[in-house]
């Protein structure tokens, strides 16, 4: 065993609604030795009673010794400042993991800068002042890349809408941050337990649909590679725990020597001026930068097939007609194409046994999900640089059972 002491204490920031519960539950294990002295997790939800889905885990992770939770509105400078006070007799924090960020992808402009780029700025800012050992802010794939290859660390990729572009320029205020001890992971699509978040579960739903009602599902787009890399959640926090271990001992200027990227601009000039902390147009800002995604290579195609495969059913496109009506009228579709399988699902939820009476899962897919995004990063440099070993290379069947068995424990999966 570890002497407590000698662990790191530690930070996170945001991602309640996405991968913080997998990160906590991977730093303070429910059954086993934790990795770390001490956890304050922080973000805008409240735990008890919950307003955002928790799963049966977290809460287990939640009552453990070294783990502290509070709800704070993280716009608030003050609120934030005061986060990085440890607790009575503990020495200051020495990680923090950032998982902040507005993801819902239909947000205004001026609701990103305040939820994505402010907060991370501000945490940015105080951990800098704070000296902390490690910054990990966690990057979500809201890049459009090529169709072609595994785009590695070095290439220019464009961020994916008003989403993509704002996340994206949070990297640069923080790469901007003077001696702030920064590393960025930039994942895939990310699957995993107790995770009702993204595209991956969305595909997972909606195939247990088609599979229950004994039809094809189909998807939009043409036959073509369209890749949509995927990642593990548990890979996600090995992930942005290695990154921390791995920048600690080194430092901001030593991890830029072996790792920095360009992190190129991407946003319109006049935006300078008007955004707080936003670094000019022809800064070069500089920091580590890693993707993390499995060995899989996943398409829309591997995916749909995956998935709907589990549920016994297959995989289809629509033809051409079809296919270029979809390309002019997606929103109105929405509603056409989920009328398909959304009663369906509800229908699964009520004939339940034992009863589903509460799930985060919907079989509703928004425009967001039905567009087609095309996300392959290479996780080479990950694996050389860092040293990381996936713990799940690759999405298939056995994961999703995995994912299904523990909804059903919890009660948030039909069980018929
Ligand atoms: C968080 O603080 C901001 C700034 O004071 C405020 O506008 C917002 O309403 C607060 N959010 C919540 C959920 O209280």
């Amino acid at each position: 065993m570890t002497d407590a002491s000698s662990k790191p204490s530690v930070l996170l920031f945001g991602g309640l609604n996405t991968y913080a519960r997998a990160l906590a539950a991977f730093l303070v294990p429910v059954d086993g030795e934790a990795l770390v002295s001490h956890l304050r997790i922080v973000d805008k939800f409240s735990v008890h009673p919950p307003t955002t889905y928790l799963g049966s885990e977290f809460p287990k992770v939640l009552e453990k010794p070294e783990v502290e939770y509070q709800q704070r509105n993280l716009t608030v400078p003050s609120a934030v400042a005061s986060a990085f006070d440890p607790p009575e007799g503990q020495a200051p924090y020495d990680y923090v993991f950032d998982l902040t960020g507005e993801v819902r992808y239909d947000r205004t402009e001026v609701i990103q800068i305040k939820t994505t780029c402010t907060v991370a700025r501000l945490i940015g800012l105080e951990a800098a002042k704070r000296k902390v050992k490690a910054y990990v802010r966690l990057q979500l794939p809201f890049y459009e890349t090529h169709n072609k290859g595994a785009h590695d660390e070095k290439e220019n990729c464009k961020p994916f809408s008003t989403i993509g572009t704002w996340w994206h320029e949070t990297l640069r205020m923080l790469a901007a941050i003077p001696d702030l001890n920064l590393v960025i992971l930039r994942i895939g699509f990310g699957y995993g337990p107790y995770t009702d978040f993204g595209s991956v579960t969305s595909a997972i739903t909606v195939s247990s649909v088609y599979g229950y009602m004994k039809k094809p599902m189909r998807t939009l787009w043409s036959p073509g590679k369209n890749p949509t890399y995927t990642v593990h959640v548990e890979d996600i926090a090995g992930g942005l725990w290695s990154c921390a271990e791995w920048i600690a001992p080194l430092g901001r200027t030593k991890a830029d020597e072996t790792a920095g990227e360009v992190i190129p601009f991407h946003n319109e000039k006049s935006k300078v001026s008007e955004v707080e902390g936003m670094p000019g147009s022809d800064e070069k800002l500089v920091a580590p930068l890693f993707n993390l995604t499995d060995d899989s290579k996943s398409t829309l195609l591997s995916v749909g097939e995956t998935t709907t495969s589990f549920f016994g059913t297959t995989f289809e496109f629509f033809n051409f007609l079809q296919n270029a009506a979809a390309k002019w009228k997606l929103e109105e579709m929405v509603e056409d194409i989920n009328e398909h399988h959304v009663g369906a699902w509800t229908e699964m939820i009520t004939k339940s046994d034992p009863p589903i009476p509460n799930t985060p899962l919907t079989a509703y897919m928004d425009s967001y999900a039905l567009q087609k995004h095309v996300v392959a990063f290479d996780n080479s440099k990950i694996k050389e640089v860092v040293g990381y070993k996936l713990r799940h290379p690759e999405f298939n069947h056995d994961v999703i059972q995995d994912i299904i068995d523990k909804w059903k424990a919890e009660g948030s999966w039909p069980n018929l």
